[in-house]
């Protein structure tokens, strides 16, 4: 097997050549918080229909216990996380060739720094010819197309995405997936443990595709789209989340959502035309964490941010010729990665030994208060974000919930009780 180190090289020069496409004047408005829903199917009977902020900052991670004004939240559909044999078997071999020694200090990642200054960054990507030659000087495998030749969504088609289905009357809110697959059940009365509270909360849901109990155990038995409420009978709030039933492997028409946030994991696909472009809140929080990163002499850069499902395919399959299913381990496949959310970066290197450098350890220390997490945090990690570690790769979720997310200790997946595996 070709080593992983060798491959990296090849890797970041063919993810510097992915964002050669994008541009400032590529970025879309892409909003998906922090405002306000445009939905309009009818209420629950003799309901008032109030549409509601989006607010994610203080619609999730509930059961933590950080966010005492929203009901709580739990997971689980009926299965395990899933056996990873092959990632077992290269995360061994990753964890003993370099984690053991790796030096404590910045010097690991001193012959890695680049000279441009951070804003220099994106100012590269749109010089293709540069990148174009560093992808020479690289060991790029041939398998790994040289130019993704991304074409940007219309914002009009994006904003089709936004904020589909939830509304509110009052304070209650549906927490939990708008995906449930065929065949599985989700627990949504988890997100509720106040056992006082749920005596008063009624479930109710349109159409057939389906089943709720008593207990909010959500059952999928039919494709299609449903209308899940949940009622107070003592003062008639209520709730709605638009529910989407589909099959393992089939195309999805809408961004999955967990607690009103876009998610991409291995359970949760994307739209094959959800092409936002980096998320410009994630690009302001980046820069913003750039400058300050800069003061305290530590050089931080993106050495890749959005990526269509195009690239994202090539970028896959990259990794695939290389390691056949291992590449589940350290590539999403095209659909399911946040790259394409246009809320991740990777930062400076694709190096294990990243976590090491003054770079890593500064990032990992300070992202939470830019909006960012280490998304794939640590070895142990794969079990339930389904990757490796990545010491490199954020995910902007914005600075309440991201402070939440990394003071807890958990990966997002825990936080928000769900699940990350293909079907
Ligand atoms: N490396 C991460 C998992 C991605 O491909 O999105
Ligand atoms: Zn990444």
């Amino acid at each position: 097997m070709r080593s992983l180190k060798t491959l990296i090289p090849a890797v970041i020069a063919v993810i510097a050549l992915g964002s050669c496409a994008v541009s400032d004047a590529q970025i879309v408005d892409h909003t998906f918080y922090g405002e306000t829903a445009a939905y309009t199917e009818t209420a629950a009977p003799g309901s008032t229909v109030i549409t509601t902020s989006g607010d994610v900052s203080s619609a999730m991670l509930p059961y933590l216990g950080d966010s005492p004004e929203l009901p709580e939240h739990d997971e689980e559909p009926v299965h395990t996380t899933p056996a990873v044999t092959a990632a077992e078997i290269i995360e061994t071999e990753i964890t003993a060739r370099e984690a053991d020694t790796i030096p404590e200090t910045s010097d690991a990642g001193a012959d890695e720094e680049p000279e441009e200054l951070p804003e220099k960054t994106a100012e590269a990507t749109e010089h293709p010819e540069e990148t174009a030659e560093t992808a020479e000087q690289s060991t790029a495998p041939e398998e790994i197309p040289a130019e993704s030749g991304v074409k940007m969504q219309s914002s009009k088609k994006v904003q089709k995405y936004k904020f589909e289905y939830q509304k509110t009357n009052g304070s209650l809110s549906i927490l939990g997936p708008n995906l449930v697959y065929l065949g599985e059940s989700f627990d949504f009365d988890h997100y509720y443990p106040d056992e006082t509270e749920k005596t008063s909360l009624m479930w109710v849901m349109s159409g057939n595709i389906g089943s709720i109990d008593d207990n909010g155990v959500f059952t999928a038995l039919k494709k299609g789209v449903c209308n899940l409420t949940l009622v107070d009978r003592t003062n008639g709030t209520f709730a709605m989340l638009k529910l989407h039933v589909i099959a393992p492997g089939d195309d999805v028409d809408f961004l999955p959502l967990v607690n009103n946030i876009p998610i991409a994991n291995k359970t949760y696909p994307l739209p094959k035309d959800y092409a936002p472009g980096l998320d410009p809140r994630a690009k302001a929080a980046f820069m913003q964490m750039q400058l300050d990163a800069e003061k305290a002499g530590i050089h931080l850069y993106s050495i890749s941010d959005y990526r269509s499902y195009n690239y994202q395919q090539q970028v896959y399959a990259g990794w695939k010729a290389m390691y056949g299913s291992e590449a589940d381990l350290v590539s999403a496949r095209p659909g399911h990665s946040e790259h394409q959310l246009g809320l991740a970066i990777d930062v400076n290197s694709l190096e294990y030994s990243f976590a090491y450098t003054a770079e890593g350890k500064w990032l990992k220390e300070h992202c939470a208060e830019y909006g960012f997490i280490i998304r794939y945090p640590s070895y142990d990690s794969k079990q339930t974000t389904g990757y490796s570690y990545e010491p490199w790769h954020i995910r902007y979720l914005g600075k309440t919930l991201a402070e939440t997310v990394m003071s807890s200790g958990l990966t997002l997946e825990e936080c928000l009780r769900i699940d990350s595996y293909y079907r």
